[in-house]
């Protein structure tokens, strides 16, 4: 909307060599449109594909904007070609969902010589100057592990021994590290307690199924399961399966899973007992980004942080009204 490519500055990429792109942002059709790049991660959860339906039904032309959407299949480097896409479209807004926290310097740099402002969603980058974005809307996940870590304290108080599988989500990104640091500061208040073994699930279903299966394959006997932390609902359905594949069961009486996100999937096997603690995670923030945009439209300043409140479930909160009005 703001920002009109002139057509020497296109016919100068073009001589340059620069190879055919689609037509800058503010070529669309309807010019009083703001134009919002939102660059996804990818779509490896339920989580996710919640995530990115929020923002396409938010930015959409009917509330005013022209929404150019890349999926980065779960790859860095595909967020960082289509945040200079961004840019060449000159688009108002760029929406940055990053996949990992490091490596986001010059981009982001190039984002802001190009005066657009970059409001990051969900995870976090890990960045010197903070000024290179203007605001991240997204979850504590740190805080979302330490509720995890305090229900499992009260769970086992005592000092018998409790052996822990932990299954990671995509390594470097915010809800890994969160989530992670959590489990490793209680492990050190808890001598007691012993990680058998930290598994890279990716936050996906397909992963961590594999993941857990080789691992209990690998064993020369079953191990002692107590408890299995698993970083995201895709990953808690994949080590379930395998679970109980080898034979353990789950839920009370058996191994506890403990799972983030509570997704009506994961909710659903919260309720029928097989996960006992369910964190959830928002991906509903597409409101939110709105409203971000709407205040720099105004010229106002954002709180460089907005965390969205969480709550945590167990069985018995979940009831069939729960499940029928979860949104995701
Ligand atoms: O960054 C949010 C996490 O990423 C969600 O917990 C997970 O499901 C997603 O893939």
């Amino acid at each position: 909307m703001k920002r009109v490519l002139s057509f020497l500055a296109a016919a100068a990429l073009l001589l340059a060599g620069c190879r055919a792109e689609p037509p800058a942002a503010s070529d669309s059709a309807d010019s009083d449109l703001i134009s919002v790049g939102i660059c996804q991660v990818g779509a490896e959860s339920d989580w996710r594909v919640a995530n990115s339906e929020s923002m396409k039904a938010t930015f959409t032309e009917e509330n005013g904007y022209q929404l150019y959407f890349e999926d980065a299949q779960q790859k860095q480097e595909n967020q960082f070609r289509a945040i200079r896409r961004f840019i060449q479209q000159q688009v108002d807004y760029i929406v940055l969902m990053p996949i990992t926290e490091t490596g986001w310097e010059s981009v982001l740099q190039e984002a802001r010589e190009a005066n657009i402002p970059v409001i990051l969603v969900d995870r976090m980058v890990d960045v010197e100057d903070e000024t290179l974005y203007a605001t991240h809307i997204g979850s504590d996940f740190t805080r979302e592990g330490e509720i995890a870590m305090e229900w499992l304290e009260k769970k086992y108080p005592d000092e018998t021994p409790v052996s822990i599988l932990h299954i990671q989500g995509t390594m470097d990104s915010s809800a890994q590290t969160g989530r992670t640091v959590a489990l490793e500061q209680a492990l050190q208040r808890h001598p007691n307690w012993t990680r058998l073994a930290s598994l890279n699930g990716d936050f996906t279903q397909a992963k961590s199924y594999e993941v857990v299966r080789d691992f209990l394959a690998q064993q020369p006997t079953p191990p002692t399961l107590d408890v299995v932390y698993c970083e995201n609902d895709n990953e808690a359905f994949g080590t379930i399966q395998a679970l109980e594949e080898a034979g353990y069961t789950c839920g009370e009486g058996g191994v506890t899973v403990i799972s983030f996100d509570a997704t009506r999937n994961g909710l659903s096997l919260c309720q029928q007992g097989k996960i006992l603690l369910e964190m959830e995670c928002n991906p509903l923030l597409g409101p939110l980004v709105e409203e971000a945009i709407q205040a720099l439209e105004s010229g106002e300043t954002l709180p460089r942080q907005q965390y969205v409140g969480e709550a945590s479930f167990t069985p018995e909160q979940v009831t069939d009204t729960l499940l029928e009005q979860r949104a995701y």
